[in-house]
């Protein structure tokens, strides 16, 4: 008899309302740790006292927080962080609205299993402000990104993106949440694929088995 796959680790790091953390929670409560092929171990955080930190409380599940003020440099931060998230032993690192650069320390355990969700169509709108600088811009068309983290800034492998036009009457807010329901979908929808089928990287390309 074939051994049952074991269900993949996941950390999430959020730092703000933590809605694209909601999605996954729901989709392991809705479909199965088994069936989705991942479960979140622990959320991780830059700042206290924020939704997202409260929305895994809710669902039993550890938490952590790891501010940069308390550190005496960027570095310190980095390694702290990836210390923290290294004590719930992931085999995938998801960054879900965590609007923190992390530095060579972290990259050096994570890179090729760091997954961060992006409110634009990568390689534009890098960055704090995607949403602002791709209506700015007067795009027609944006969307979000999920891809893998690398050294640079929203510039790693992307392994899937989802499409949204823009509408006349859109400020960055209205545009923001409609991004935000495909986003969620698409998240869900990756890490249960790279959790489940595994995944290489290939250059800039992410072949999911
Ligand atoms: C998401 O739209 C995510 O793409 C964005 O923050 C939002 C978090 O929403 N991240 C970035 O802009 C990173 N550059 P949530 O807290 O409700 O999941």
């Amino acid at each position: 008899m074939a051994a049952e796959p074991v269900a993949k680790r996941l950390v999430v790091l959020v730092s703000g309302s933590g809605t694209n953390l909601q999605a996954l929670l729901d989709a392991v409560a809705a479909e199965g740790v088994a069936a989705y092929g991942a479960r979140i171990v622990a959320v991780g955080a830059d700042r206290g006292d924020i939704e997202g930190l409260a929305r895994a409380e809710r669902a039993g599940i550890p938490t952590f927080v790891c501010r940069v003020k308390d550190f005496a440099a960027r570095e310190e931060w980095d390694a702290a962080l990836a210390e923290a998230v290294a004590a719930h032993e992931p085999d995938l690192v998801v960054s879900a609205g965590f609007m923190k650069v992390v530095g060579k320390e972290f990259l050096a355990r994570y890179g090729g299993r760091f997954v961060n969700t992006h409110p634009a169509l990568l390689p534009s709108f890098p960055g704090a402000h995607g949403v602002r600088d791709a209506l700015a811009y007067g795009v027609k068309v944006t969307g979000c990104t999920v891809h893998f983290v690398d050294d640079g800034v929203d510039t790693g492998p992307i392994i899937a993106q989802g499409v949204v036009e823009v509408r006349d009457e859109d400020d960055e807010s209205a545009l923001h949440e409609r991004i935000k329901e495909v986003e969620r979908r698409l998240l869900v929808e990756v890490v249960g694929r790279l959790a489940r089928n595994g995944h290489r990287i290939e250059g800039r390309k992410v072949v999911i088995q």
